[in-house]
């Protein structure tokens, strides 16, 4: 059967707000985040811990961490791909990060200038520092139903990758259609390859919509068992190193999707709220990327 319980990760503040061509301002993002805390996500992905030369749209991580408001339950993870970034993500507060590999190597040279091998070195001493602080950190495998420079990926390298990052301690691994290209025939085969590795438990999927397959995708997912699901608050997203690649599944659809599944997605400190009070706090959220 379906999962009960489906742990949605919102990723807008960091993936949707990294591909505005302009920059939003930090207190605008710091307003964002505080108002999706109010929805009962579980999880808000706040910024990235990146080079500011790379992705001017995180250069005030630091200001946004220090700035937003933490509410029980709620996890607040940031990227970071190296050392240094975990450092920084430490430094201004953060409680989990994220390490970001591809299952692709053009798309790791373009995205984090380096090949898969030197980005799992990379990751491990990020995993390592994490250990000894107590710091979850979670894995993202992008390009994980194809890449924008190579186009076919096939199934059995996004379980290599995904198994190098479970097995250095990432405790969930979220599968990136990064480009939106993958259709519910292609995830049931990545996932099947993958589901050979890593227990179903750790498992996440994180799907763009560019070619409107996202839900069908999910849905293609959550069937087979996989019950960790990414999405952004108003289909917001892209990756500047991805060309082509649209938002991603809108967080508002797939709640919609799974409340219709009769699947809970609230965190457990939120269950009771009235939905009507988690759906003005969306809207309330919206509203000021529009204004
Ligand atoms: P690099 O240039 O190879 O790094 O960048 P380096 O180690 O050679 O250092 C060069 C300079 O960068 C130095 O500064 C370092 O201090 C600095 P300088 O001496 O020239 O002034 N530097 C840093 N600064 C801030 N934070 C850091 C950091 N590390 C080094 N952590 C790097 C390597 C990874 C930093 C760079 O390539 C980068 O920032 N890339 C951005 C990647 C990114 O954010 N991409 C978008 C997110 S991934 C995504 O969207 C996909 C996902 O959503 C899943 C999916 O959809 O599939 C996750
Ligand atoms: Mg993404």
């Amino acid at each position: 059967g379906l999962p009960e319980y489906i742990k949605i990760v919102e990723v807008g503040p960091r993936d949707g707000l990294q591909n505005e061509k302009m920059i939003v301002p930090t207190d605008t993002k710091i307003e964002f985040i505080n108002q999706l805390s109010k929805t009962g996500l579980p999880a808000i992905e706040v910024t990235s811990f990146v080079s500011s030369k790379w992705v001017p749209q995180m250069a005030d991580h630091k200001e946004v961490m220090s700035g937003i408001e933490r509410h029980p339950g709620v996890q607040y993870p940031v990227l970071t791909p190296n050392l240094q970034g975990f450092h920084s993500a430490i430094a201004a507060g953060a409680t989990e990060v994220s390490v970001f590999g591809a299952a692709s190597e053009s798309f790791s040279k373009m995205n984090i200038n380096c090949s898969i091998e030197e980005s799992m070195e990379r990751f491990e001493e990020v995993t390592k520092s994490a250990r000894n602080m107590n710091i979850p950190v979670r894995g993202y495998v992008s390009c994980a139903l194809g890449c924008p420079y190579e186009g076919n990926v096939v199934p059995d390298k996004v379980a290599e990758v995904s198994k190098r990052l479970y097995s250095m301690g990432c405790y969930e691994i979220s599968l990136g259609d990064t480009i939106g290209v993958g259709t519910p025939g292609s995830m049931k085969k990545m996932l099947e390859a993958v589901m050979k590795e890593i227990p179903l438990s750790a498992l996440a999927v994180h799907c763009h919509d560019t070619y409107g397959q996202a839900l069908a995708n999910i849905l293609t997912a959550i069937q087979m068992g996989v019950a960790v699901v990414d999405s952004s608050v108003a289909g917001l997203g892209g990756c500047p190193y991805a060309k082509g690649a649209t938002g991603n599944v809108a967080t508002e659809d797939v709640i919609y999707m799974l409340n219709g599944l009769g699947i809970n997605t609230m965190h457990h400190f939120l269950k009771t709220t009235p939905t009507f009070m988690f759906l003005s706090a969306f809207l309330n959220a919206l509203s000021l990327l529009i204004t």
